[in-house]
């Protein structure tokens, strides 16, 4: 049953037209309210079909600059303006921008963990759900993958014929989490299947039972006969299984995998974005939007 500021948002969105997307991080009271919950490449796809004229972002803030991007009518809101990517601060335009120069004849890849600036220089964006599909269509053999290595290393794993130069950037919540982590987990829980997402080390995924992004580690766990796993993601996707799924023992694979910036999102703040007190409008400049929509677009182009 849905709490009364749960209900309170839920009038509020339909009377004033509001739709609300969040990333499955996010705590489940916001999932319940949302219109759609998905991992980065889904909340793109929906984000550019929606049909009404504001959008709540209950996620970080490149997310909401890519829903703005891609609907630049739209009126778009990040629920809590403090929710940034410390992956997405990483790396800039002008830092990028030397780099290309030194490497003339690659085309450059982004995660989609990047900010609307830095996306106006690359070729094409991706997420980790859609990174070895998009590379492998990639005519060029030479690929500058930033900012994530340990996405960009897993997918030069996946994919042949291709080189691929990486740089030295990364989530710093799924790169804390250790080898000797995962054998500790195992030690605990033998029986548990481990389930990673690539942002974590080579050393970690290589003793992962199964490799996917949130929204593929959610649908593992949801059609699997199994019924134990050490979840190596953000916790956020450890609760979304636990409700969906109370005869399964879903634990995180470590106590580490809290990213601070997608929990700091509250219901009262999708309340008071809902109500038009709180929340941050996103505005770009009109020449970011257009040359950073290049990139998102050729994304779900070449993702679909
Ligand atoms: P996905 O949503 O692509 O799995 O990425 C996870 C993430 O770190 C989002 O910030
Ligand atoms: Fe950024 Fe990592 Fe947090 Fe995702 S989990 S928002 S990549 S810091």
């Amino acid at each position: 049953m849905l709490g009364s500021v749960q209900a309170e948002i839920m009038r509020l969105k339909k009377e004033k037209d509001i739709c609300i997307l969040a990333h499955s991080y996010q705590g489940y009271d916001i999932v319940e309210v949302a219109d759609f919950t998905g991992d980065s490449y889904q909340l793109s796809v929906e984000a550019s079909k929606v049909s009404q004229k504001t959008i709540i972002m209950c996620g970080v803030r490149f997310m909401a600059e890519t829903v703005k991007i891609l609907s630049p009518e739209k009126k778009v809101i990040l629920a809590n303006p403090v929710a940034g990517c410390p992956m997405a601060e990483q790396m800039d335009r002008e830092m990028i921008t030397k780099v290309k120069e030194e490497y003339p004849d690659y085309t450059v890849v982004a995660y989609i963990n990047t900010s609307a600036e830095l996306k106006t220089v690359c070729d094409v964006c991706v997420t980790s759900s859609s990174a070895v599909d998009i590379v492998n269509k990639i005519d060029n053999k030479n690929i500058l993958f930033i900012p994530d290595c340990n996405l960009g290393a897993y997918v030069a794993g996946k994919v042949e014929g291709k080189n691929i130069k990486l740089l030295d950037g990364g989530c710093p919540i799924h790169a804390a989490v250790t080898a000797q982590d995962v054998v500790n987990a195992k030690k605990r829980y033998p029986r548990a299947l481990v389930l990673a997402h690539p942002e974590c080390t080579p050393e970690v995924l290589e003793r992962a039972d199964f490799i996917g992004s949130t929204s593929q580690i959610l649908d593992y766990v949801n059609s699997s006969d199994h019924d134990e796993f050490l979840i190596g993601t953000e916790v956020g996707v450890v609760e979304h299984l636990q409700y969906t799924n109370p005869t399964k023992k879903v634990l995180p694979l470590s106590r580490k995998l809290v990213c601070p910036d997608m929990r700091v999102t509250t219901l009262n703040d999708v309340l008071n974005s809902v109500k038009g007190t709180g929340g941050e409008e996103i505005i770009l400049p009109e020449d970011i939007i257009r040359d950073a929509a290049k990139s998102i677009e050729q994304m779900i182009r070449l993702g679909s």
